[in-house]
């Protein structure tokens, strides 16, 4: 799967007997962070909705406490912030895993791709986006589902912004030979709290992002030529 995360060296660590997760950037994160901001403002200009990326000083700041407030306000759990500071995070350990490899593993249904919908249409309710929207950036324990890696997200209500959302969500699970039942059950979530449709531009996206970057090519392909035109608002 290409979403391997290649911005920080993510580990598990034990401190004072809990179950911590310690992010530390990586010595080329700004390198990263420049060509993921430049990969976003190049398919931008390509599907003419010029946008600009969050600049690498945000991305630190996004993921702290204030951030994390917010988000709750949202009713958007994250996990427990413990420290950042120095290019190193510290975050509760969430032990259910990402929702990738939670349902390719098995281990949970389509309720949670409901879930991951919601919070998307929460944040563009309230006039943002994650851009860097995954599922394997949701973190599941039991029922509930946490959202981490906030390094991306900006106030903006463009059509752009709001399409990378559910494209690049879309996109992340298109090697999932489930897909069907998961994109079906992140759109009804979604227009739950929103009340419309994907812009025809979310599809475009997804096929971009998903071609190419996943480790089953053959399922995306196949995933692609569902007819996906009920999810389009019109
Ligand atoms: N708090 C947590 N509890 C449990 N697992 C976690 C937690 N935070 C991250 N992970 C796991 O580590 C992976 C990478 O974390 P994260 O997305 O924050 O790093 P990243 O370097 O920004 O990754 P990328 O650039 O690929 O998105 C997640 O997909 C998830 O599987
Ligand atoms: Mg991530």
């Amino acid at each position: 799967m290409y979403f391997v995360n290649w911005q920080r060296n993510v580990s598990v660590e034990d401190r004072d007997g809990r179950k911590l997760v310690v992010k530390r950037d990586k010595s080329t994160k700004i390198f990263h962070e420049y060509v993921l901001s430049g990969t976003f403002a190049s398919i931008s200009l390509l599907l003419a909705h010029p946008s600009t990326p969050p600049s690498p000083e945000m991305v630190t700041e996004n993921e702290g406490l204030e951030m994390r407030k917010m988000l709750d306000g949202l009713d958007i759990p994250t996990p427990k912030l413990i420290s950042l500071k120095d290019g190193e995070l510290v975050e509760e350990y969430i032990e259910g895993g990402d929702l990738y490899r939670a349902v390719t593993e098995g281990k949970i249904d389509a309720f949670h791709f409901a879930v991951a919908g919601k919070m998307t249409g929460k944040m563009h309710n309230a006039g943002y986006a994650f851009i860097d929207n995954k599922a394997q950036n949701y973190l599941v324990r039991e029922n509930r589902l946490y959202r981490t890696d906030l390094g991306f997200i900006k106030k903006d209500t463009s059509v752009f912004s709001r399409s990378m959302d559910i494209g690049s969500f879309l996109a992340s699970i298109m090697d999932i030979s489930e897909y069907r039942d998961m994109e079906k059950a992140f759109y009804e979530g979604y227009v739950s709290e929103t009340k419309s449709g994907f812009a025809y531009l979310s599809l475009v996206i997804r096929n971009i992002l998903s071609v190419g970057f996943s480790s089953d090519s053959r399922t995306v392909l196949r995933n692609m030529l569902l007819d996906s035109s009920s999810l389009i608002r019109i």
